[in-house]
């Protein structure tokens, strides 16, 4: 249970900010004690992108990934059913997977031997059968609610989580007319790129939602391949989405291709797609620390697609995504000095940015007055 006051925080003053076009108290970018309000209200109740289905394609294949402070484990059972659980052992606590495996037929726990089925429930637990009181059925692995959308997949620690369609709403509907979510067996797995991000997650959020600063940072890769200047893309937002439209331009230098429109979903919290003809693009971010974020990146493209153009696309990412983390870094080790309060939108170019920042209030509004 939080409390605005134990956490110094003036909802008021925070409701009227961010509709003058402040941002969020800078405080929240650097602040453990905000950061464990962020865990709570947001992250442990919400979808998360967990990685590519490709990954666990086969009956017996098993992947895991630590989302933040979350270790989650996804298996396909040897019927196909794909399911999603707490990596933490139930005995206690030692991780049960630790890395990706295929052909497997139970989950093992390394550090006194539990074993679990792919279902999560416990199979085997060494000498302990004879104890009094010990019983097997309520010693399965914690479930996590998991769904599919095209080849990704997501994960939700509130196992009784309502679908995602409901979660994205409009941006859901508009995603899949807009091709985000093809047919996974119509696209193969690329590239994967994780980044580990010097900054707090919402700078890079920030950063994500507005394209104010695309002309300056990236007129090497994402503003050489896009329109970026004002009034060139389109935006929509609603409650856990914003979409954006961006029209291609003719490309110059090593990123050369053909033009083509760009819709990007930024789905709350953390999920962007894109689509461009024949290649597909997603990826999630997860907080690690008040100064660390985690961004998993997947290229998708048609099979036959030409080598060079999905090199040439996936390597215009790489590149912008990389000039972010500089950025967004740089902005994280300044506004963790304390000196500067609040920031200033300039709500004709960052409106994607200050939506972002009033979704993640309202949700932290939420849990501080539940
Ligand atoms: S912690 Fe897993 S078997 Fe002991
Ligand atoms: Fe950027």
């Amino acid at each position: 249970m939080f409390k605005a006051r134990d956490l110094g925080i003036d909802i008021e003053e925070i409701d009227r900010r961010l509709a003058d076009n402040w941002s969020l108290p800078t405080r929240f970018y650097w602040d453990p004690k905000i950061f464990d309000l962020e865990m709570e209200a947001i992250f442990a109740r919400n979808w998360l992108y967990f990685g590519s289905v490709h990954q666990v394609a086969r009956p017996g294949d098993v992947a895991v990934r630590r989302m933040g402070r979350l270790p989650i484990v996804v298996t396909r059972d040897r019927s196909g059913t794909l399911r999603a659980f707490l990596n933490i052992c139930r005995h206690r606590g030692y991780t049960v997977v630790e890395g990706n495996k295929t052909n497997c037929l139970r989950l093992a726990c390394r550090y006194h031997g539990w074993s679990y089925h792919l279902d999560g429930t416990l199979a085997h637990a060494p000498d302990a059968a004879g104890e009094a009181g010990f019983c097997r059925n309520e010693l399965g692995l914690a479930t996590v609610a998991i769904e599919q959308w095209g080849p990704a997949l997501f994960v939700n620690p509130d196992a009784e989580a309502g679908p995602i369609a409901s979660f994205w709403g409009r941006g859901y509907a508009r995603s899949e007319a807009e091709g985000l979510a093809p047919d996974a067996e119509g696209f193969e797995l690329v590239r994967e790129v994780i980044y580990d991000v010097e900054t707090n997650w919402k700078l890079w959020y920030d950063n994500g939602a507005e394209c104010y600063h695309c002309a300056l940072i990236h007129g090497e890769s994402f503003a050489n391949a896009y329109q970026s200047d004002a009034g060139t893309y389109e935006t929509e937002t609603g409650p856990n989405f914003s979409f954006n439209m961006y029209h291609g331009k003719p490309r110059e230098g090593a990123n050369a291709g053909p033009a083509s429109d760009n819709p990007v979903l930024q789905a709350f919290p953390g999920f962007v797609g894109f689509r461009d003809g024949d290649i597909l693009h997603h990826a999630g971010m997860v907080p690690v620390a008040p100064d660390r974020t985690c961004h998993v990146t997947h290229y998708y493209a048609r099979p036959g697609t030409d080598p060079d153009y999905v090199k040439a696309w996936c390597d215009l990412w790489d590149q912008t995504y990389r000039e972010d983390n500089v950025v967004t870094a740089d902005q994280h080790r300044n506004l963790a000095a304390a000196q500067q309060p609040w920031n200033r939108y300039v709500a004709s170019r960052e409106f994607g940015a200050q939506h972002i920042s009033r979704e993640i209030w309202r949700h932290c509004k939420a849990a501080l007055q539940a």
